[in-house]
């Protein structure tokens, strides 16, 4: 007899089927030849040699794991040294780091929020925030993408005495920017946290140090005192893990409160010692990000959209079919981009999602945008 679960299983999958939404896995092998611009390695690092070889430096140091969590026995010296050295690229007085960005997103929205806080959201921000704020149990308000006065309105209108702003540097989907310092403003007005979510940021814009820095936000100015900085280390880091960024007493708390800190594993050792590796190589190559935002502009010329704010590139297709279509049709010709649908949509748009990397250039970039050119015209 066929279980429940089962059958519950296979409605599920055949209603998703039915709606053209089925996602698949697809197997990368070693050494594909397959153009990756679909990934978010920016920078080209996660294959870079020094990263790697501070991955594998930092396995031989401290094993492969970190072995429990970082309030017990698993905050190594690494994992200080990546704060310390986070925190100065990115001009922060300090950082926390989690074992991802999604769990970094979460540890500091439950921490920060609660019952008694608002939490004003922008309408696109990413999944990890809005999971963050259904756990934080705070009241939540959703402002329209980017609309100011909607942001304003929301944080004036309050009863809680409390409130947090969340907002992407730039939109993981829509790979737009977001009006830091307006958004800033309107917090210090209405005293208001206003959360960033750098993770598509970092390593991109303000000449790497993300658009927090680049809008005069950093620093630990008086006027950035109400600032907290998000990053991941799995974008333009090529590593894998994640941060929060602001002051010391900010960092306190979130070693005292945030859930996703206490109750995880330390980030493991080899995924520190690249990210490590990865922010001095930022530190010595001051061009790469210029390097992703020339490719982007290319790539926006080929698939006849606006250059964005950073290195994801949105371009709307008529439907989820339409937007499968064309991203199949540019794998078969040995260039992956990525597809966005309903739900992971939240303006419904089926959009590709191309992303740019500092190290596709010459002949490959040149072959790359003929491949995404013609899929967008056969498809659009
Ligand atoms: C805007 C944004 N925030 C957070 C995350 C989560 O980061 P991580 O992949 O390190 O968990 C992502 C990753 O997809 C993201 O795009």
């Amino acid at each position: 007899m066929t279980s429940g679960l089962t059958q519950w299983l296979a409605g599920e999958a055949e209603a998703t089927e039915t709606r053209g939404l089925t996602r698949t896995l697809r197997v990368r092998e070693a050494g594909d030849a397959v153009v990756d611009l679909a990934g978010n390695d920016y920078l080209g690092l996660a294959t870079d040699e020094r990263v790697i070889a501070g991955a594998v430096e930092a396995v031989r140091t401290w094993g492969a794991g970190a072995m429990a969590s970082r309030l017990v026995t698993g905050t190594t010296r690494l994992h200080d040294e990546l704060e310390a050295g986070l925190a100065a690229y990115v001009g922060q007085p300090d950082a926390l780091v989690f074992s991802s960005g999604y769990l970094a997103n979460v540890g500091v929205v439950t921490a920060l929020g609660g019952p008694g806080t608002l939490v004003v959201s922008d309408a696109h921000i990413h999944a990890s925030l809005i999971d963050a704020c259904r756990l934080s149990r705070s009241r939540i308000a959703v402002a329209p993408h980017n609309d100011l006065s909607a942001f304003a309105a929301l944080l004036a209108e309050r009863n809680e005495q409390r409130a947090l702003v969340l907002v992407e540097s730039v939109y993981s989907v829509l790979g737009d920017a977001a009006p830091l310092v307006e958004l800033a403003e309107i917090c210090a007005a209405h005293d208001a946290v206003l959360v960033v979510d750098e993770a598509h940021g970092l390593g991109v814009t303000g000449a790497g140090r993300g658009s927090v820095a680049a809008a005069g936000l950093a620093g630990g100015l008086a006027a950035a005192e109400h600032v907290v900085v998000t990053v991941t280390l799995s974008k333009a880091l090529g590593s894998q893990g994640g941060a929060v960024l602001g002051s010391g007493l900010l960092k306190r708390h979130l070693v005292n409160r945030a859930r996703s800190f206490i109750f995880e594993t330390g980030l493991a050792p080899a995924a520190c010692g690249a990210a490590l590796a990865a922010v001095k190589v930022l530190e010595s190559e001051p061009s790469r990000p210029a390097a992703a935002l020339e490719c982007t502009a290319r790539l926006a010329e080929a698939c006849g959209v606006e250059p964005p704010a950073g290195a994801v590139l949105s371009v709307p297709m008529p439907g989820p079919r339409e937007a499968v279509a064309a991203r199949d049709a540019c794998l078969a010709r040995g260039v992956q981009v990525g597809c966005f649908r309903p739900p992971s949509v939240p303006d419904g748009v089926s959009r590709l999602r191309i992303t740019a990397r500092a190290t596709v250039q010459g002949s490959e970039l040149d072959r790359a945008c003929e491949v995404v050119s013609a899929a967008v015209k056969e498809y659009s």
